[in-house]
């Protein structure tokens, strides 16, 4: 016969045994950390694994987020070293490497990285050869090449942040300047992630004034036609 307690927590349905949305993150540096906690608010992941070679760092991170389970809806949250830990992950997002010392450029660190690189791609396809990685790390737009390669996945599964940040940062800074929120600022830079990326200023515009109207250029919106 059933107790009291075991009848106030009787299951109505099975457990789902395997994650719908794994996500993993390789590298729990502070970028690894920014994602995971982006990922957490967002509920974007029913399990979140941590992988990192610094293991004392990994437990102290893991049991920080594991002790905010009250504010978030990811039901498990695992770290280790070893890859089996990430298997099936639907994501893998790889921030591991080295990063840039002052006075450093992105493209500095590309041998360190490749050799990064080298070493936890072939764990992570090997467990997840289903997954989508989206590479972080610098140089990024080298390094997603390079993740492709080792891979052997679909061109399509492997993503590089590009310049994405370089973007952000770019409506930031012209919200600021106008006093306009940076979520009605458009704009694009492109190029590679780092000292050669460029403003595609006929794309840029806010509220859809130019803002390079403002300082006295042509765009998009001006009655001269600025071409393809
Ligand atoms: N693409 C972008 O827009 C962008 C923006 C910021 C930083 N980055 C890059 O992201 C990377 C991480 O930056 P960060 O500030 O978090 O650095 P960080 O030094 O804080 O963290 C890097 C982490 O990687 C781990 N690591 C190193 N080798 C590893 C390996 N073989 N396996 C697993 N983990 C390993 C380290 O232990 C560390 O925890 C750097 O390459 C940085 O240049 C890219």
């Amino acid at each position: 016969m059933s107790t009291v307690k075991e009848k106030l927590i009787e299951k109505l349905i099975e457990d789902d045994k395997d994650s719908q949305c794994k996500i993993t993150i390789v590298g729990i540096g502070a970028v690894g950390m920014a994602c995971a906690i982006s990922i957490l608010l967002k509920d974007l992941a029913d399990e979140l694994v941590l992988i990192d070679v610094a293991s004392d760092k990994l437990k102290g991170e893991m049991m920080d987020l594991q002790h905010g389970s009250l504010f978030f809806s990811t039901s498990k949250i695992t770290s280790g070293k070893d890859y089996s830990i990430s298997a099936n992950s639907k994501i893998v997002i790889v921030t591991a490497g080295a990063r840039q010392q002052e006075g450093e450029t992105r493209l500095a660190l590309v041998q360190r990285n490749v050799a990064v690189m080298k070493s936890i791609i072939p764990p992570i396809v090997h467990c997840s050869p289903d997954c989508k990685i989206l590479v972080v790390s610098n140089p990024v737009d080298i390094l997603t090449y390079v993740v492709w390669k080792i891979s052997g996945l679909p061109a399509t599964c492997v993503i590089g942040s590009g310049c994405n940040l370089d973007s952000a940062r770019f409506r930031y800074l012209i919200g600021e300047k106008l006093g306009v929120h940076p979520t009605s600022c458009h704009g694009w830079i492109i190029g590679e992630h780092g000292d050669s990326s460029v403003i595609y200023k006929f794309l840029t515009s806010v509220l859809y004034l130019s803002a390079l109207m403002e300082w006295g250029e042509c765009c998009w919106c001006c009655s001269e036609d600025p071409g393809p």
